[in-house]
């Protein structure tokens, strides 16, 4: 990506062809792939629950994440939660959040941490015993602790914090060719995913939009906060006692795709492979089995009374 595209600090308002696996963190540069305990001897009570997927799918706006995720949750027993995508469902539904988040989504910006971690945990708090993703969550330092403090109070920490290294020049290239099926998240690419028919979702039938963040000029804005805001976060993690971190680098998902099944299957070897009925991914396909209806109420509901 040109110096002169992503301008770092230009939004200062916001708090918060190397074709190989590698990390984005200096200390491990010179490495193909790693993926470490942050501290020798984990804890005792997570040798059992790692046994647990609670993973979050870090990286760049545009790196893969929800296309990544939704091959993860495609294959395995496993639920997705994207806070881009609950934020969109709330924009569209027009909740007090959606009207929160319309304006500073549209310009790229970062939603308060405490809003943020109430959309995430008022869904994550039903997945108790569920291997899950959290994809776009956290975003700031603060996320992270707030995260962390909630998990751990739960005893359910997180076991696994996936980091996609994707370079700033290719990810251009594909958000002004990405288009997303909004209800349910499921994201489309004309050149590297196209829909089986142009314009319509696969699953669904139903049309596809593009996003209105997905201009060149909100994108710069997105990268800027990634960051200043997003990108701390990968330090802090290595500090943590109770996940692995593991960073894997690729130009395509065709390629970090295999080190990522096998770094989660490590992860959680009780991981099952979903059957392979069309009902069963469409309920559990990225956000949906989450975002029940009748739980989108009561979040909603509990926001009213609150914001
Ligand atoms: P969010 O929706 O999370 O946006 P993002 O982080 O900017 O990430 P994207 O969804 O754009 O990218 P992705 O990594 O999922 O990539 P994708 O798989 O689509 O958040 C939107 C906004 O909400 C934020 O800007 C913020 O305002 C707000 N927000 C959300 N969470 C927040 C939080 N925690 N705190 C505060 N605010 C928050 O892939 C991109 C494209 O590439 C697609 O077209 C895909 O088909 C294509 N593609 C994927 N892989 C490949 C490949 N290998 N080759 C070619 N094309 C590919
Ligand atoms: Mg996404």
């Amino acid at each position: 990506m040109p110096a002169s595209f992503i301008r770092r600090g230009a939004v200062p308002a916001l708090r918060g062809t190397r074709r190989a696996f590698a990390s984005s963190a200096g200390a491990h540069k010179a490495l193909p792939f790693f993926l470490h305990n942050a501290r020798a001897g984990t804890h005792a009570k997570d040798e059992g629950e790692g046994k647990t997927l609670r993973m979050i799918m870090f990286g760049k706006p545009g790196a893969g994440k929800g296309t990544l995720s939704g091959r993860l949750v495609k294959k395995y027993d496993i639920l997705s939660l994207s806070t881009g995508d609950m934020l969109r469902q709330h924009i569209a539904e027009r909740t007090e959040v959606g009207v929160v988040a319309e304006e500073i989504v549209a310009k790229g910006g970062l939603l308060p941490d405490e809003i943020m971690l109430r959309v995430v945990t008022s869904k994550l708090d039903y997945l108790h015993n569920k291997h899950w993703i959290l994809d776009g969550f956290p975003r700031t330092l603060g996320q992270g602790k707030l995260l962390d403090a909630h998990l751990r109070a739960q005893n359910t920490p997180l076991s696994l914090i996936i980091n996609l290294d994707v370079p700033d020049k290719v990810i251009l290239n594909r958000i002004s060719d990405r288009w997303v099926h909004l209800p349910s998240g499921r994201v489309y690419n004309m050149s590297y995913n196209r829909p089986k028919v142009d314009g319509l979702d696969d699953e669904t039938g139903e049309p596809l939009s593009r996003r209105p963040d997905d201009n060149p000029e909100t994108f710069a804005r997105r990268l800027s906060a990634f960051y200043a805001s997003t990108s701390p976060l990968l330090s802090y993690y290595s500090t943590q006692p109770h996940a692995k971190l593991a960073s894997i680098a690729g130009e395509t998902s065709d390629e970090i795709w295999p080190m990522l099944e096998q770094t989660v299957r490590a992860v959680a070897p009780s991981l099952q492979e979903r059957g392979e009925s069309r009902e069963a991914r469409r309920r559990n396909s990225l956000s949906e089995a989450v975002l029940a209806r009748s739980e989108t109420k009561s979040l909603r509901g509990d926001e009213v009374t609150e914001y």
